[in-house]
């Protein structure tokens, strides 16, 4: 599945589609260079669920916990992960994930080659971004029915 997103809105409108798919024990992974719009499609992931707090890029915090607000429809925890300074898959055992991811939904920024082994399966986001600022992204389900889902958000009224 591929989208051309234009606008910082498209994003976070694409992101609360997709939040509002996603299921207890999902990981999603989120791949793209340095203002790519991670944690933009995070923020609207968070909005699709409906999460407390605001999704930011916390500087001192690696992983946050964003519970889901009854008053917006929320069904469910984010955990909002920016792996940027983990070395690797050593690091990210250290933050515990697996404790939570059951019950949660997990959305790792630069977690590409890091976070994978925590899951059965994961849906991996990439986002380029154009010279026009346009950005592309691209999401490939890793495992379980993710194929399937992609299918069916693509195919779900907006
Ligand atoms: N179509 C678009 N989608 C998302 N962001 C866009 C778009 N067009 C422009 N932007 C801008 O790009 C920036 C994306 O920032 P964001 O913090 O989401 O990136 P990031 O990938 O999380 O970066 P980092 O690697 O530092 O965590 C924002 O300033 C946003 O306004
Ligand atoms: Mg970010």
């Amino acid at each position: 599945m591929m989208l051309e997103l234009s606008k910082e809105d498209d994003t976070r409108e694409f992101g609360r589609r997709l939040g509002g798919a996603l299921r207890a024990g999902d990981l999603v992974v989120l791949d793209g260079p340095l203002g790519s719009g991670k944690t933009v499609l995070a923020q609207g992931i968070g909005a699709g669920l409906g999460v407390r707090g605001a999704v930011t890029s916390p500087t001192f915090v690696i992983s946050r916990v964003h519970r889901p607000d009854p008053a917006r429809g929320g069904r469910l925890p984010l955990v909002h992960v920016d792996a940027y300074r983990l070395g690797g898959v050593a690091d990210v055992d250290d933050l515990d994930l697996d404790a939570s991811l059951e019950d949660s939904v997990t959305v790792v920024e630069w977690g590409s080659g890091k976070v994978e082994q925590l899951a059965d399966a994961h849906l991996l986001v990439r986002i380029e971004r154009r010279d026009d600022d346009t950005r592309v992204v691209r999401l490939d389900g890793r495992g379980a029915d993710w194929q399937e889902r992609l299918t069916m958000l693509a195919a779900a009224p907006r």
